[in-house]
Formats: structure tokens, sequence, C-alpha cells
């Protein structure tokens, strides 16, 4: 594509507007809300992703991971621990998260620290997860570079057959991260480019105080 027309393609925010007063006091509410409506008009990946982590070097990274639930305050995702993501937040546990659903003209960006869930929730999810999927996060060096993709569908195979008849258990390095956030954002496309932008950040007293940010 032509950089005259790649820098051509615009186009107006007119679905919905943000004030302080019409979101609720609570982000996670807000949230949920969201969601929920980004699901109800078939958002394409609703609970996709954005997540950001930061090498030792301090160089950031993403990659997009689904989202799997929203509890106690923390958001969770699963994945390999080994992985790059899962090695940055061992060494440095803020992250960032950003959801963006284009029907609805929103994002929301998150900001926190990430910790392991515990062993007994990410057996418990592990084992709600397709036969497949769960042989798959068992043979799957996420990250590591790899000849070609025959190794990785022959040790599939070799798994599936040795596992064949017994319980698929969860893989020490793979597993769950719980984020809770200190600052939450929810962005609302408006038109000529201004936007609302509701900020949510978290006071010493666990209660969220709510500002407008310039678009
Ligand atoms: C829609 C979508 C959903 C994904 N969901 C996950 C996920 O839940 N967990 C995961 O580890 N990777 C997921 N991935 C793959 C990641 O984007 C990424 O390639 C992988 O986790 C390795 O990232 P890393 O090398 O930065 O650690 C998903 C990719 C896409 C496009």
């Amino acid at each position: 594509m032509k950089q005259n027309e790649i820098s051509g393609i615009r186009r107006e925010y007119t679905k919905g507007k943000l004030t302080k007063c019409s979101v609720s006091d609570n982000p996670f509410t807000q949230f949920d809300e969201w969601l929920d409506e980004a699901v109800a008009i078939e958002e394409e990946e609703p609970t996709a992703m954005i997540v950001a982590t930061v090498s030792p070097e301090g160089h950031p990274s993403t990659r997009t991971v689904l989202l799997k639930g929203v509890e106690d305050g923390k958001f969770i995702f699963y994945t390999n621990y080994e992985s790059r993501k899962g090695q940055q937040l061992a060494a440095n546990p803020y992250i960032s998260l950003s959801f963006v659903w284009h029907k609805p003209e929103r994002q929301v960006h998150i900001e926190g620290k990430a910790e392991k869930c515990s062993p007994e929730e990410s057996d418990a999810y592990f084992a709600s997860r397709p036969y497949k999927s769960r042989i798959g996060a068992r043979i799957s060096p996420q990250s590591k570079v790899i000849d070609g993709r025959i190794g990785i569908i022959r040790a599939f195979a070799r798994e599936a057959i040795r596992l064949a008849g017994q319980e698929v258990k969860r893989p020490d390095n793979w597993g769950g991260f719980a984020v809770t956030p200190t600052r939450m954002e929810f962005w609302q496309g408006r038109e000529n480019r201004l936007h609302d932008r509701i900020l949510y950040t978290r006071l010493a007293d666990g209660n969220w105080k709510k500002e407008r940010l310039a678009p």
C-alpha cells in the first residue's frame, strides 16, 4: 500500500460519549458494562487485550492475550511462564493491558502489577481447556526459536499417545497471571478527534479518583 493510501485511512468517531457523571464510580463496574456491550454487539475477539511488559534493560514489548476473568479486583490471563513475557514479568511485574473495541469506538488502558495465580487456580482453568490445547501447552516451548513446525507436530503426537487415556495435567511452566490495577482509563471516540477520556486512579485508601483527560 502506498504512503498516501495509508495516511488517507481515517474515520469519524460518533458512537457515544462519556462524562465523569455518566461512568460508574467503580472502574470494574464500568469495565464489566463495556465488555458486556462489546460481546452483545459481536465485537471480534472482545476479550483480546494487548499486554505490555518491560525487559530488565527497560525495553517494552507487546503481544495479544485473551482475558480469562476479572476476579477480586484482578484481571486474569494465562500463558507460558518461560515465554518472553513470562520471563519479563518475573524480573519486573509492572504491566499494561489495552483493550480496543472498534465497533463501539472504545478503548480501555489498564496499568498495574502482575503476580502469578495460585497453582490451584491455574489447575482449575487448565482443566477447563480443550484436550488438544492442554497437550499443546505441555509441549510448546513458547517464544523459543525452533527449527521448523514438524518438530512441534511430532512432539504433540508423541505426548498425545503417551498420555492416551490419562489425565492431562498442567505443566509447571504454564499458568495464570493476575493483574491488580492502579490506573484504568476509559476512552470513547468523539467527533473531530475531541475524544472523551476518563481516568480512574487508585487512592491509598483503596477508593478510586475519577478525572477527565484531554483527548
Ligand atoms: C487473538 C489472540 C489471542 C491470544 N491469546 C493468547 C493467550 O491467551 N495466551 C498466550 O500465551 N498467548 C496468546 N496469544 C499469542 C501471543 O500474542 C504471543 O504470540 C505469545 O503469547 C508469545 O508471546 P511472547 O513471546 O511475547 O511471550 C494470542 C494471540 C492472539 C492474536
